[in-house]
């Protein structure tokens, strides 16, 4: 695992922009090409008015504009704060699936200043694809990414 490669990445993305939008766009690309066999990797932003998650920057085919808080797994992660390793999608009850081709995920919850704000989501075409490894990796990801998430821009990018 390049944990530690990746971590650094993202900090030297991170430093002295203040575009959010584009930072969490490169977030997305660098864990979909420095992790490989991913098919998608982005996220979901929680809108509190409809109790909905709501598409972030991704790399991916297109996906799910919205995902009702509790659904699929996104919205299980969300809904508990607990992240979801799923070996196999077709085997977790509510998954929804937007691109046929996904069978593993993996869905941390995203946290700004004890907020809770979305999550990320990974999904690859490989059964099984994420373990301990990749858990604790997107976990730091999230917490360090958190560091420079401004919430109120990011609900305002995501509500109309
Ligand atoms: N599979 C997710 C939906 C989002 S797509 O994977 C990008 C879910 O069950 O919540």
């Amino acid at each position: 695992m390049k944990t530690n490669l990746i971590i650094s990445q993202l900090k030297a993305l991170l430093e002295n922009s203040n575009n959010s939008l584009g930072n969490l766009a490169n977030a997305a690309s660098l864990l979909y090409f420095e992790l490989g066999d991913i098919n998608w990797a982005g996220f979901y932003f929680y809108d509190e008015n409809c109790d909905t998650l709501k598409l972030g920057p991704f790399v991916g085919k297109i996906a799910c504009m919205q995902i009702k808080n509790k659904s699929g797994v996104c919205g299980t992660a969300f809904a508990s704060m607990q992240p979801q390793c799923v070996k196999n999608v077709h085997e977790f009850p509510g998954h929804i699936a937007c691109d046929a081709a996904t069978n593993s995920e993996l869905v941390v919850p995203l946290t700004v200043n004890s907020q809770p704000i979305g999550v990320i989501d990974l999904d690859s075409t490989t059964r099984n694809r994420f373990g301990e490894a990749e858990l604790a990796l997107v976990e730091q990801f999230a917490s360090v990414l958190a560091n420079y998430l401004d919430a109120n821009k990011i609900l305002a990018a995501i509500t109309h």
